[in-house]
């Protein structure tokens, strides 16, 4: 199998447990609804939408949504989710490397750490502008290398056999000068926040061991650790534990992330 492929396969493996961190998401999704001005009567597509937490905020404002992810287990909570809300969101089960979209039929796409995980970026960006119609809004968050997740992101993949030559990895969407790079000529007005997600935890351990569980990276690592090197995992845990704490107070582990907004030309 072609290796970005495989990867692919082993991200949609992985991410089919990440439904119980959509309590950490939600409030985000309407940071990024806002930023990205989604106004009722749009039609806007949510890539990597896992559980639809953007595709519902927005679908609610009255903006016609269309959500996508790789992973079914997570779509299936997505449709759960559009139902408990009564609103109608069109679900599909697909790639943001290869969205099965017409050339310039959307009002805006969103992302919500989401394209980030597309293993070639090029690809991705390409794609989600592609379908977007001239006029047309960009927008995402993102997590910076330098803070929490970008920091953690890191020290988990110090610890997971190396990714097909060609992968990116995912916190460098968190540095405005690669997003610029990236967006290139397609589009005008790119405009910059910041935000923070508040994780709320008893320990840095107890942020963790919540991680291991549903965090995409995080069960890969333990599951490829847990029996083949042990000692290694126990040392990944320590090391966790201590960035974490950097980033913990009164039980809330403070995570900063980019959120970015561009016109397409
Ligand atoms: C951190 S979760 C974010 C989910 C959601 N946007 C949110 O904010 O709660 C990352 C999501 O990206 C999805 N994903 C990863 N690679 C993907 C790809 N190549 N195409 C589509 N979805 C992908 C995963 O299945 C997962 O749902």
């Amino acid at each position: 199998m072609d290796p970005f492929e495989s990867f692919k396969a082993m991200q949609k493996k992985n991410w089919a447990y990440f439904a119980p961190l959509e309590m950490q998401t939600t409030p985000c999704a309407a940071r990024l609804v806002k930023h990205a001005a989604i106004r009722a009567g749009h039609h806007v597509l949510d890539v990597c939408c896992g559980t639809g937490v953007v595709s519902v905020t927005a679908a609610r404002i009255g903006a016609r949504v269309t959500g996508l992810d790789l992973t079914p287990e997570l779509l299936q909570r997505a449709r759960e989710n559009a139902a408990i809300a009564d609103l109608e969101i069109d679900w599909h089960e697909g790639d943001v490397e290869k969205l099965p979209f017409a050339d310039a039929s959307i009002d805006a796409v969103l992302s919500q750490f989401g394209h980030i995980f597309a293993p070639r970026p090029e690809v991705a960006i390409a794609e989600m502008l592609r379908v977007l119609k001239p006029g047309g809004t960009i927008a995402f968050s993102t997590w910076p290398p330098e803070l929490f997740v970008g920091r953690m992101f890191a020290l988990t993949a110090g610890y997971l056999p190396a990714p097909p030559p060609g992968v990116a990895p995912p916190p460098h969407w968190g540095d405005p000068n690669i997003v610029r790079q990236r967006l290139g000529g397609a589009v005008k007005d790119i405009l910059f926040d910041r935000a923070t997600m508040l994780v709320f935890a008893l320990s840095p351990a107890h942020h963790r061991a919540v991680s291991e569980r549903s965090a995409g990276p995080l069960v890969r690592l333990v599951a490829e650790l847990s029996a083949s090197d042990p000692a290694k995992l126990a040392e990944f845990r320590r090391q966790y534990d201590a960035l974490a704490g950097e980033y913990f107070e009164d039980n809330i582990i403070r995570q900063d992330y980019l959120m970015t907004r561009a016109t397409k030309i």
